[in-house]
């Protein structure tokens, strides 16, 4: 469920007309819903009660310092994994014990920012990963709290892209070999072994993978602490899928998500740690961009839009289907007709999808993208020397720009010519 509804006739972003945004912001914009974003952090908040959590927000997937405030003002924890986003968390305001560090290549720099800085625990992925941080703690004076990440080997069943669980993936180590290396990090100076970590993949579709990936670290828990370990948190990862096409996908409910957390590791009296990113951010956000052209091709028409691949990469990427609504609600019974709906980039990948049923549209008109709010303005670059789209968060009937659009003269200044050339 989203806030971005048709009101007489025109879409809102909660209760502002998306147009008035574009009109005053410019398009392509991004647009994140306030309501949307705390009703989804609740769910989780709701879905894992009554046992013990922190629902770590994965800022990989929207990381804007006003959204990341936002959600720490409602009480929630930070997933980073660079320290960049640890610096944005920071910004918004979200205390170093409520944010995880997690990522397969942290380097010793941002190890000691974060230690310096303040960290709930860092996801060691690795021995010599392990090895780093008992070096720079101790050079610190620190003591780094830390889960080690484990590859459970269970399918998730999602786009090969994001799938992380297997053991021919980068991530963690493998199960089998848990006890190994809690021993040495039992052993290693300036490091508490305070739990596990697990994250098998992202957009999951069912739960079934979840079961076994949690039975798997249920079983771990009971082992390592058999051999003497404390393991007094569960870090459970993100990964729930979300509803990309509207009426047409149903994928697992946090609620159901929290039920088999609670069949599977919810005896074992563990702290439960998860880190959603999508769920939250994904379907608060529309990416809204306006018509160039409609040009007539040989068999299809194509819609040129304002926006391209590199404001929003996952259809080029990841072969995603978003949602495409027109900004000003089609009457009743009109006909549809196929567009092509493409970017201005000079390549043929910059497409957002093909024979999309659209009602008939015209160069001016303003069309949204659905399911942006996640992993959109995040993985945007400025290729084609585009600038960076910016960003505007509605609530209730105010709307700020939260970043904005960097100016041309900023872009082409970020460069240097050396004297020597
Ligand atoms: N925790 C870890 C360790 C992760 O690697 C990820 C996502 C998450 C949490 C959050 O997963 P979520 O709840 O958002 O599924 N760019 C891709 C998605 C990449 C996901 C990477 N890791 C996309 O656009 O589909």
């Amino acid at each position: 469920m989203d806030h971005f509804l048709y009101r007489n006739g025109v879409l809102h972003a909660e209760d502002v007309p998306v147009a008035e945004i574009a009109a005053q912001v410019g398009t392509p914009v991004y647009i994140y819903s306030a309501a949307t974003l705390t009703r989804h952090f609740r769910l989780f908040q709701e879905a894992l009660s009554p046992l013990p959590h922190l629902v770590c927000f994965a800022i990989k997937s929207l990381s804007n310092v006003a959204v990341l405030k936002l959600l720490g003002d409602l009480g929630a924890g930070m997933d980073v994994v660079s320290i960049g986003e640890y610096l944005r968390a920071k910004a918004a305001g979200v205390p170093g014990e409520r944010i995880v560090f997690s990522g397969v290549g942290k380097t010793r720099a941002e190890m000691r920012a974060a230690l310096e800085g303040g960290i709930r625990q860092f996801n060691v992925e690795s021995e010599p990963e392990l090895m780093a941080l008992s070096e720079v703690a101790t050079s610190l004076g620190k003591v780094a709290p830390i889960t080690v990440r484990v590859n459970p080997d269970v399918d998730a069943r999602t786009h090969a892209k994001i799938a992380t669980g297997k053991k021919e993936n980068k991530f963690g180590i493998p199960i089998s070999r848990a006890s190994e290396v809690y021993a040495l990090a039992a052993r290693l100076p300036g490091i508490e072994v305070v739990g596990i970590d697990v994250h098998i993949g992202s957009q999951l579709a069912e739960l079934a993978p979840f079961e076994a990936a949690f039975g798997k670290v249920a079983e771990l828990t009971q082992r390592l602490r058999a051999e003497g370990h404390d393991i007094r948190r569960l870090d459970l990862g993100g990964g729930l899928g979300i509803p990309y096409t509207r009426g047409n996908e149903a994928p697992p409910l946090p609620m159901h998500y929290g039920e088999i957390i609670k069949r599977s590791v919810g005896h074992l009296g563990c702290e439960i740690e998860i880190e959603p990113g999508r769920l939250i951010s994904g379907n608060a956000g529309l990416l809204v961009t306006e018509v160039i052209y409609v040009k007539s091709g040989e068999d299809r028409d194509f819609l040129i839009v304002d926006a391209a691949m590199n404001d929003l990469v996952r259809p080029s990427m990841y072969d995603a289907h978003h949602d495409i609504v027109p900004v000003v609600e089609p009457a009743a019974g009109v006909d549809q007709h196929p567009y092509d709906v493409v970017g201005p980039i000079c390549e043929t990948g910059d497409t957002f999808a093909r024979a999309r049923a659209l009602p008939p549209l015209a160069a001016g008109d303003l069309i949204a993208f659905r399911s942006a709010g996640a992993y959109g303005a995040v993985m945007a670059s400025e290729y084609n020397s585009r600038p960076l789209v910016p960003e505007v968060l509605v609530k209730g009937e105010h709307f700020a720009v939260i970043r904005s659009r960097p100016s041309y003269i900023e872009i082409v200044n970020r460069d240097s010519i050396p004297e020597w050339l």
